[in-house]
């Protein structure tokens, strides 16, 4: 029985970013954003995108016939939305309207993973808004419609995408490994230039460095989540390090080159190499903006953060390993 105002079904979702440690860029030719690298990563408990869905009939009166996105407070396109609505429905054999209002506490489209925690969140929202229950690897193929990193973020701790799979697979729980932290340094709060899944694209059209970075990958994904299984900061560093560096060289060779680094985040990943030098455990890896992640332990995030505190554009913020995507009526 619907309520006063139309809506049928409500539920509201939180989801956490999934920051790849073994990068995810490149897609496969076939299904939409089947990956062609193979991806290792972890869900970061600090963000978190929270996402409110509501369900209308098509026939509701005066509302609008199309279903509504609302980021922060904007109303989005809807249109870019709309293969991902339609993959819910068809999944939960329905024909509703899909209304959403998500927040994400972090700066969106800066490259801090929030397309991962968005989708996660919002394909969670619905099916729960739906009153529908799907285990984690469907829920996981859905969000990856959306966008593909949201494929991991539905699951906490550690977390693989196998290049051609259509969800991920949660390799360790959030409790796996207590003393990892994860700095995240924000030198700038703008939007990025150019979306992810436009630069994975042109890398793949343009770059000569694109077939050795698909031939590389796997052998980088396969030492990450060795160093994860084995809980080895420096072992898992060095490849996180050769994956985003790697993956950059991708984008610095296509034409028109992409450069989403800052003079501050190359300052940034200079200063981590002295401090590493100097015996300090803190491996950087990079995504499609700015900003830079910093992989630490426990003891050593304080000194991180006060190093590189007077050049960033807002707080740093250090987080541990976070919990997969929750759902919850409202
Ligand atoms: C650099 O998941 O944002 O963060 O599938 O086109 O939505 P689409 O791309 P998206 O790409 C993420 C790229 C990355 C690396 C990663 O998260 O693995």
């Amino acid at each position: 029985m619907p309520d006063t105002d139309g809506t049928i079904g409500t539920a509201h979702a939180v989801a956490h970013p999934s920051l790849a440690i073994a990068k995810y860029w490149g897609k496969a030719d076939r299904g939409i954003n089947i990956p062609a690298t193979t991806s290792v990563a972890v869900t970061l408990e600090a963000l978190r995108s929270r996402t409110t869905v509501r369900t209308r009939a098509r026939d509701a009166g005066q509302r609008r016939e199309h279903d509504i996105v609302t980021l922060d407070g904007v109303e989005q396109d809807s249109r870019r939305f709309r293969s991902f609505f339609d993959r819910i429905r068809e999944r939960m054999s329905v024909s509703l309207l899909f209304e959403s209002e998500s927040l994400n506490d972090f700066p969106t489209a800066a490259g801090l993973a929030s397309s991962a925690s968005g989708f996660a969140a919002l394909a969670a929202a619905c099916v729960g808004a739906l009153g529908g229950q799907l285990d984690p690897s469907a829920l996981s193929a859905l969000a990856r419609i959306g966008s593909g990193s949201a494929a991991r973020s539905v699951f906490g701790g550690f977390t693989r995408w196998e290049a051609g799979a259509e969800a991920a697979v949660q390799l360790q729980y959030e409790t796996w490994w207590p003393d990892l932290r994860v700095v995240i340094l924000p030198v700038s709060g703008a939007a990025k230039p150019l979306s992810s899944r436009d630069a994975m694209n042109r890398c793949r059209d343009t770059s000569p460095y694109f077939p050795a970075w698909i031939e590389d990958a796997p052998g980088l994904a396969a030492e990450v989540e060795a160093a994860v299984q084995a809980r080895d900061l420096e072992r898992m560093g060095t490849a996180a390090g050769q994956s985003y560096l790697r993956m950059f060289a991708t984008m610095f060779s296509s034409i028109p080159p992409i450069i989403y680094w800052l003079p501050e985040s190359l300052a940034i990943i200079r200063e981590l190499a002295t401090l590493r030098a100097q015996g300090i455990p803190a491996w950087e890896t990079m995504d499609a903006g700015p900003q830079v992640k910093v992989f630490t332990d426990r003891d050593n995030a304080p000194r991180i953060v006060e190093t590189f505190q007077p050049i960033l554009a807002e707080p740093a913020i250090v987080s541990t390993v976070g919990p997969g995507v929750t759902v919850s009526p409202r």
